[in-house]
């Protein structure tokens, strides 16, 4: 197929689930030997959310995806894919199924996507393709992760960066592009700054065989290093992503970054020589939700009237893989 005869695909609704549990960090404080001193200047988040035990990731990413099934004034059967960004399912064959089932999404196909803090990207990129092609119409991208299943709540140089959420767009073929340009990257060199790995534990099995048990590990991270990395490749593959579409940044009504850490986002801004203000910031009050902080930020401007049908908007994924990636995209549902 010549990308002449690529279907247009459009990003048609935004919506988010955010558990009601708040942690602050002077709370944060009696945990570990850590203030908000320290945290909020070298990171910039102030508080996070916390899924309580009784309630699982399926609940916060079937919430998302509901309503943006209903803002994109869809009905669940409209959705053709479902797919899940998560590094944190609570099912280890996938989750994606069961929010399907939930939903009552029943004509979807429906899959996971691990690509860590870079699941939304990967996961609308991924979506695109089925929609450019034809083969499907509508799909629905939910970004979830529950971090705060996966911290060492002892470790204060981990603990404290992480927060629990969801956030879900539903994308649709139409006649005019939303979806302009994308850049994908992986560098599995260096997958061990960033993991949260299931370590195989010997166990006897007969006299003579052992068998690996799989035991979870905690989120480990070279803080600096992925630091250097999201400074030095992430510029890049937005200038990338920009040139594919045709945009330059002073065009960009809004960047949506992957919300790690205000002090990565300033870097950036200030290398692509953007007034910061047009980065999007919402990890004050959620700290880093992994794949879903992407569409809680989109979901922030959306909602407060930031980011209006027709304006232009790019978003950039990094992390665990190592991975990144960006989309640029013309907000919203285009042909009404
Ligand atoms: N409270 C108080 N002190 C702390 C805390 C804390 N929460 N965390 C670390 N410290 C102390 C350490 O114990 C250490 O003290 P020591 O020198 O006496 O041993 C000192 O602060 C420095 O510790 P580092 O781990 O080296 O902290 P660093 O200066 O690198 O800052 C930070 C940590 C903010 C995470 C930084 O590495 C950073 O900005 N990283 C960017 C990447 C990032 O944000 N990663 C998040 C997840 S990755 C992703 O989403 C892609």
């Amino acid at each position: 197929m010549t990308s002449s005869a690529l279907k247009p695909v459009q990003l048609v609704s935004v919506a988010t689930a955010v558990p009601d549990c708040v942690l602050s960090n002077d709370e944060l404080g009696q945990v570990v030997d850590t203030s908000d001193e320290w945290i909020f200047p070298r990171t910039g988040i102030r508080e996070r959310r916390i899924l309580p035990p009784d309630r699982s990731l399926v609940d916060l990413a079937t919430a998302a995806g509901r309503e943006a099934i209903a803002r994109a004034q869809l009905d669940p059967m409209d959705i053709d894919i479902v797919i899940l960004a998560t590094s944190t399912a609570s099912e280890r064959f996938g989750s994606a199924g069961a929010i399907q089932g939930v939903l009552g999404a029943k004509r979807a196909v429906a899959f996971d996507l691990t690509a860590a803090c870079t699941g939304f990207v990967f996961a609308v990129a991924t979506a695109a393709q089925f929609l450019q092609t034809g083969c499907y119409r509508r799909a629905l991208v939910i970004a979830a992760d529950v971090l705060s299943r996966t911290v060492d709540w002892s470790d204060r140089r981990t603990c404290v960066l992480f927060g629990d959420g969801a956030g879900a767009v539903v994308l649709e073929a139409g006649q005019t592009a939303g979806l302009l340009g994308m850049e994908l990257r992986s560098d599995g060199t260096g997958c061990d700054l960033l993991t949260l790995r299931n370590e195989a534990e010997p166990h006897q099995l007969t006299d003579s065989i052992q068998v690996g048990q799989y035991r979870n590990q905690f989120i480990a991270m070279n803080g600096r290093e992925v630091y250097k990395f999201a400074v030095r490749e992430v510029p890049e593959v937005l200038e990338k992503t920009l040139f594919h579409s045709g945009l330059e940044a002073k065009e960009v009504d809004g960047f949506f970054l992957h919300q790690a850490n205000q002090r990565i986002l300033d870097a950036i801004a200030a290398r692509m020589d953007v007034p910061v203000e047009r980065f999007a910031s919402v990890m004050d009050r959620f700290g880093n939700t992994s794949a879903a902080s992407i569409p809680l930020a989109l979901a922030d401007w959306v909602e407060r009237g930031e980011l209006t049908v027709g304006q232009l908007a790019v978003a950039a994924g990094f992390g665990a893989g190592l991975t990144w990636g960006a989309i640029a995209f013309r907000w919203g549902r285009l042909d009404d």
